[in-house]
């Protein structure tokens, strides 16, 4: 059976974005692939992290994957840095990434913003981690929102460049799977912008924990032009807040932008906004009730993490260990 891996960072809570363009696609990927999913905690520090509110919020992230549907009998579900050979190899993969290759990495000029000299050297080496997360379960298909394309490209050339130096065929090709019409979902504020657990505003998104009155407010809110909708996808050109709708509305429904069209078409916006608040809400009320239900017993939670930790262990320790026998490390007997 295939192994696939993804992973989630615990700076924040789960937004529509993550949900529509990731978790959503890995809950049907437990019955055909032998899957793994991780909460990734070590990524999350390469910004700021408040530790108490890091604590928290890798809980609240592992309780919301489950919630959306990730069962732990059916796939491995853990926590990054229980898992050691995560930052064993990534170090190694520190060592075989070029320079060259991290400078043209978008996401690190995003999140670093002007001043690039005060970025952690972790934001910097990110992808790095991000290929060691993948290659030490020899996983080859990683579920993942559009804007992670660039750093699974790099984590292939990791790999080719690791077989390579070292005279070896040990880590697999990756295949980046990006799924859905919702694979990027944008911000309610700015149509350009991707919708982020990090974006100063929250009313620049849906987080799993909002509830009616709250998505309500922030789909009636959210900007648009002042245009109906258009009866067919030709119409939304350069309308990036109508498409954005469209496709939360799309994804929502499982359906394609064009049918969500042929049905709304002609509709004003604030109409428009009612349809789409009432799908959300009955599609994420239910993911809220569970993850709070989920959360009210701290203790069960983090014994399903101790046991999807193990299980990952299992996989990766050996994997990671070979990796360091190739490099030429000597064994501890
Ligand atoms: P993160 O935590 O930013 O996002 C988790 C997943 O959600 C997707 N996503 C989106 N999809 C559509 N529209 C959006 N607005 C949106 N925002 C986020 C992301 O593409 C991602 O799939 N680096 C990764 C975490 C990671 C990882 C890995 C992923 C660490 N190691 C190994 C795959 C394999 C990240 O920051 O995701």
């Amino acid at each position: 059976m295939t192994r696939v891996f993804s992973g989630i960072q615990p700076s924040g809570v789960p937004t529509l974005g993550n949900y529509l363009g990731a978790i959503r696609n890995w809950v049907p990927m437990q019955d055909t692939h032998e899957s793994i999913f991780c909460v990734v905690d070590l990524h999350a520090i390469t910004q700021w992290q408040d530790p108490k509110e890091l604590a928290r919020q890798t809980r609240e992230m592992a309780a919301a994957l489950i919630a959306c549907g990730l069962d732990p009998r059916r796939c491995i579900l853990f926590i990054q840095s229980h898992v050691h050979a995560h930052a064993r190899l990534a170090w190694i993969f520190n060592c075989v990434a070029r320079i060259g290759w991290l400078n043209r990495m978008t996401q690190f000029k995003d999140k670093a913003g002007k001043d690039r000299e005060a970025a952690s050297s972790g934001l910097y080496v990110y992808p790095n981690l991000m290929a060691a997360d993948i290659l030490t379960y020899h996983a080859s298909k990683v579920p993942v929102g559009d804007d992670q394309k660039q750093h699974l490209e790099l984590a292939n050339d990791i790999a080719q460049k690791f077989n390579h130096d070292y005279g070896v065929d040990f880590f697999p090709t990756i295949e980046p799977l990006i799924q859905g019409v919702a694979a990027r979902v944008m911000s309610l504020r700015d149509g350009t912008r991707k919708m982020s657990k990090s974006d100063p505003s929250d009313q620049s998104r849906i987080n799993l924990t909002d509830d009616h009155d709250t998505i309500a407010l922030k789909i009636r809110r959210a900007r648009t032009d002042s245009e109906p909708l258009p009866d067919h996808a030709a119409g939304l050109e350069g309308r990036a807040e109508a498409r954005n709708l469209v496709g939360i509305l799309a994804g929502i429904t499982n359906t394609l932008p064009e049918n969500v069209l042929r049905e709304h078409g002609g509709k004003g916006f604030s109409e428009f906004k009612e349809v789409l608040v009432a799908a959300l809400v009955a599609h994420l009320d239910p993911i809220r009730t569970e993850m709070a239900r989920l959360l009210d017993d701290p203790a069960a939670l983090d014994a399903e993490l101790r046991l999807g930790a193990d299980r990952a262990e299992a996989i990766a320790a050996p994997i990671c260990a070979r990796a360091e026998e190739i490099v030429g490390f000597l064994p501890r007997r």
